[in-house]
């Protein structure tokens, strides 16, 4: 049976599932059980300074997909709404009842230098793990110049980031927000200063819908609303593309990543584990199905590998990573055309109309002696560019095919159509 355990920035864990910081993670009470259901780890809901956070009703919305499953996740919530000394007192104690998991503070307080050193020097004794800087709050927190505030400005993630190495002989682990344009400037800050790890990614801003009664976004607090934190499983694509892109950055290449975003199942975590990602961190999937999903999270991925003959995560932890490259080293030469299974075509018409409506013309649609209709994709006409397949209702109805396998590896700054071939 494969091994799950992981070393992550120097932290031990017995499988690579931690809960992310968020109300799951708020209290002792959360985090007994959910390391009872099996969770290797937890980022403790964020701690602040005192006077603790105070929070507005109501503070969550949510989009859904067409069969009502939660598609992503909107909070207006701040970092923890309970004491430090309370936090600090239930932390202590979780960890020496539970040495063997994981245990990972998470801190926001003002960016002052004597704030951040007396806030770690006062975790570093409770005998956690290490710590986790939110650099990512969206919402509330900024204004107040923190969160998102911080993590904005490369320049602060670097300072703060330094402060916390100074302070503390913890790991520290960054939490990067998604709100900027290219992730790649803050992971580079949060090495200068000298993080153990990065985390990645905290809430993306979103306003997840307007109620048209109130005109107000939602979740609505007294008819009026304001942007919130958006997670789950609509934010998976951005974050596995954040994570790749910190993974294949030669200034950040081998930082440890814990990959977060929209986890909720095996899956999700094994492609951000070959995405390069050490751990990984699920918020929205466990507040929504509860802390048991870890059952079948560690099953399945410890199935898998048995499946594909990998003893332990780092045999395919970053596997992904070489084969995530830039357009332009991708193979021009490479050609694949769709193939319609005529066996399993319900004759629906869908990739017809979206290939005639919006590709290239590709598919022909004839009449039958019978009077049903048959698809077919014209071979000389398709890009190949799968727009037929994902319309399709039936699974594997539409395979594509590759074509001229004989061709050679041939990419843009190669190619001869490339008007500036010279200079790529
Ligand atoms: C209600 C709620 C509260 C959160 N509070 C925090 C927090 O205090 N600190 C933090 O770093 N991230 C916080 N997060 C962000 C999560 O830790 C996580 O980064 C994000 O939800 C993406 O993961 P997911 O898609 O699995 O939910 C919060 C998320 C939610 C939904
Ligand atoms: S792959 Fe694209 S171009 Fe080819 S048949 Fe399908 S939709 Fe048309
Ligand atoms: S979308 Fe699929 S099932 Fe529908 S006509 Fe095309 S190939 Fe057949």
């Amino acid at each position: 049976m494969a091994d799950l355990s992981v070393e992550f920035a120097g932290i031990k864990s017995p499988n690579p599932f931690w809960l992310a910081s968020a109300p799951p993670t708020d209290k002792a009470y959360n985090v007994e059980r959910a390391y009872e259901a099996g969770w290797g780890g937890v980022v403790w809901k964020t701690l602040g300074e005192d006077p603790a956070a105070v929070n507005v009703s109501s503070r969550y919305s949510a989009t859904y997909d067409h069969n009502g499953e939660v598609a992503g996740f909107n909070n207006i919530e701040l970092i923890t709404d309970r004491s430090l000394e309370i936090n600090l007192r239930e932390i202590e104690a979780v960890k020496k009842s539970w040495p063997d998991r994981a245990l990972v503070v998470s801190l926001m307080v003002p960016c002052e230098e004597e704030a951040w050193k007396k806030i770690v020097k006062q975790v570093e004794q409770t005998g956690a793990d290490g710590l986790e800087l939110n650099f990512g709050c969206p919402h509330g927190m900024p204004e107040r110049g923190m969160g998102a505030a911080v993590g904005q400005v490369p320049e602060y993630v670097e300072m703060v980031t330094r402060w916390c190495k100074m302070y503390s002989s913890m790991p520290v682990i960054v939490k990067l927000t998604p709100n900027i344009t290219d992730i790649r400037f803050s992971a580079q800050a949060a090495k200068r200063g000298g993080a153990d790890a990065v985390s990645l990614i905290n809430t993306i801003n979103s306003i997840t819908g307007i109620d048209l009664d109130q005109m107000a976004a939602r979740p609505i607090v007294d008819g009026k609303s304001t942007h919130g934190g958006y997670c789950g499983p609509a934010v998976k694509p951005i974050a596995l593309n954040m994570v790749s892109e910190i993974a294949r950055d030669p200034e950040t290449a081998g930082l440890p990543i814990s990959g977060i975003g929209g986890i909720g199942n095996w899956r999700d975590a094994a492609e951000f584990i070959s995405l390069g990602s050490g751990s990984v961190q699920v918020c929205t999937a466990a507040m929504i199905y509860g802390f048991r999903i870890v059952e079948e999270m560690k099953s399945g991925l410890s199935n898998w590998m048995d499946s594909k003959g990998y003893e332990k995560i780092t045999d395919f932890q970053g596997l992904a990573i070489p084969n995530t490259t830039d357009w332009k080293y991708l193979n021009m030469n490479y050609k694949v055309v769709a193939d319609i299974d005529e066996d399993k075509c319900i004759g629906c018409g869908r990739c017809y109309i979206a290939c005639e409506d919006t590709s290239h013309q590709a598919i022909n649609k004839t009449e039958r002696a019978d009077g049903s209709v048959a698809f077919e994709v014209i071979e000389d006409k398709c890009v190949g560019c799968n727009l037929c397949q994902i319309t399709c209702p039936v699974d594997q109805c539409i395979k594509m095919e590759q074509k001229e396998a004989d061709k050679p590896y041939m990419n843009w700054t190669q190619d001869p159509r490339n008007p500036y071939k010279d200079a790529s």
